[in-house]
């Protein structure tokens, strides 16, 4: 790389004596090595404001200046620019002043008097090197700080909270299964037992939340599997649990893919779900399966009230959900539902799409390639 191709640094120079301050700027470009482009300015007030601005690379301050003192300087340029690198500039060789000028957030210390081109340039650079490592020391540390957050959160909701669920609908089960109840004590026990899976639903929802929010994602068991035969294993269920819905189940061509089983279970649950959910009690439910070539396309469709303009713009974001709610509103969810489908779509490499009309009603759609992207020929 040729001289002139290396980018000048930008150096702000805080220095109200002009003798030092002609004095450093001879020495910089006495040194061939490197380009700086000087910015100088004789009081902290002005520091300040130029701090503020972008496209500083480092700043060279003096500690005595005629509107500030002092390590009290260091502090407040680090206050106003905690991410740029700071050099300072002293009159008195004194090692304690040193090591509090870097306590203070320094990256280096200069004497006045003994500053030399290559001393000065160097001081300069590390102190862009050292400020770097610093910076990026701390976004690790943040990060980890978010995964100990995402362990711990995740541990709460998969052992602390479902653990505990897990003994209620348990004993529950195992109440109803003894029998000699009386009705009201059957009715009250079915109550317990279906709120407590609800519960359990919502906290592996929100499991799947906070994986897919706080880093890690959805790993994939893809296996060589037939969403045909997944369809019909969601809608046989829904049947049984809504025997008053008419569901309608056509299949065409190959339904054979390259996918996770049980994710894409969990995508088309959802989907179909919302449709018996959100559509009039004796209407149908329409699933329809169509071989795309390279890939298949679920369709999903009710009818009923429409989704409104303004929530479908954000319809596959997390918590968004039907402001009245179902009856009393206790059937309603927390809303992630298609957020999480759409998020296994995703990570699928396929897309998630909704059309929602008064006259034709809802339809959600979903694309899936039948193999992972990395399979394609290169
Ligand atoms: N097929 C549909 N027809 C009409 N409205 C729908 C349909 N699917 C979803 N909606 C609307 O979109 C909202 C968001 O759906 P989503 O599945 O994400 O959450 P939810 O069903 O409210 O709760 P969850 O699925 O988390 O239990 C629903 O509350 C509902 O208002
Ligand atoms: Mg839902």
């Amino acid at each position: 790389m040729s001289m002139d191709e290396v980018k000048p640094l930008r150096l702000l120079l805080v220095e109200d004596n002009p003798g030092d301050a002609r004095l450093l700027q001879e020495e910089l470009k006495e040194v061939s090595s490197a380009r700086f482009e000087v910015r100088h300015v004789t009081r902290m007030a002005e520091a300040l404001a130029a701090v503020g601005e972008p496209g500083l690379d480092v700043v060279l301050l003096d500690l005595s200046l005629p509107d500030g003192h002092g390590l009290s300087n260091i502090e407040r340029v680090v206050q106003a620019a905690p991410a740029l690198p700071l050099v300072v500039l002293t009159g008195t060789d004194d090692e304690q002043l040193a090591m509090r000028a870097v306590h203070a957030g320094a990256q280096d210390y200069l004497v006045k008097g003994q500053v030399t081109g290559p001393l000065l340039v160097r001081a300069l650079r590390y102190a862009i090197e050292r400020k770097r490592a610093e910076e990026g020391l701390k976004r690790e540390e943040a990060a980890r700080e978010t995964a100990l957050f995402r362990e711990q959160f995740l541990g709460i909701l998969g052992h602390d909270l479902r653990n505990p669920l897990q003994a209620i609908s348990g004993n529950a089960a195992l109440l109803l299964r003894y029998g000699g109840l009386s009705e009201p004590q059957r009715k009250a026990l079915n109550r317990i037992s279906i709120s407590s899976d609800r519960m359990a639903r919502m906290i592996s929802d929100i499991l799947d939340f906070t994986r897919t929010r706080l880093g890690g994602g959805y790993t994939l068991q893809r296996t060589w599997m037939n969403v045909h035969e997944v369809l019909n294993q969601v809608v046989e269920e829904l049947e049984v649990a809504h025997p008053q819905k008419r569901f309608e189940l056509s299949v065409s061509g190959t339904g054979w893919g390259e996918w996770d089983a049980d994710r894409v279970a969990q995508a088309a649950s959802n989907l179909v779900g919302n449709a018996v959910q959100y559509s009039p009690e004796d209407s149908a439910v329409r699933v329809v399966a169509r071989d795309e070539g390279d890939g298949v396309r679920v369709e999903v469709h009710n009818l009923g009230t429409p989704i409104p303009d303004e929530r479908l713009q954000h319809i596959f974001d997390p918590f968004v959900r039907g402001r009245d709610g179902t009856r009393s509103g206790s059937r309603s969810g927390l809303g992630l539902g298609l957020y999480i489908t759409n998020e296994i779509v995703k990570a699928h490499g396929g897309v998630l799409q909704v059309r929602s009309t008064e006259t034709e009603g809802t339809c959600f759609w979903l694309k899936l390639p039948r193999h992972p992207p990395t399979a394609a020929k290169a």
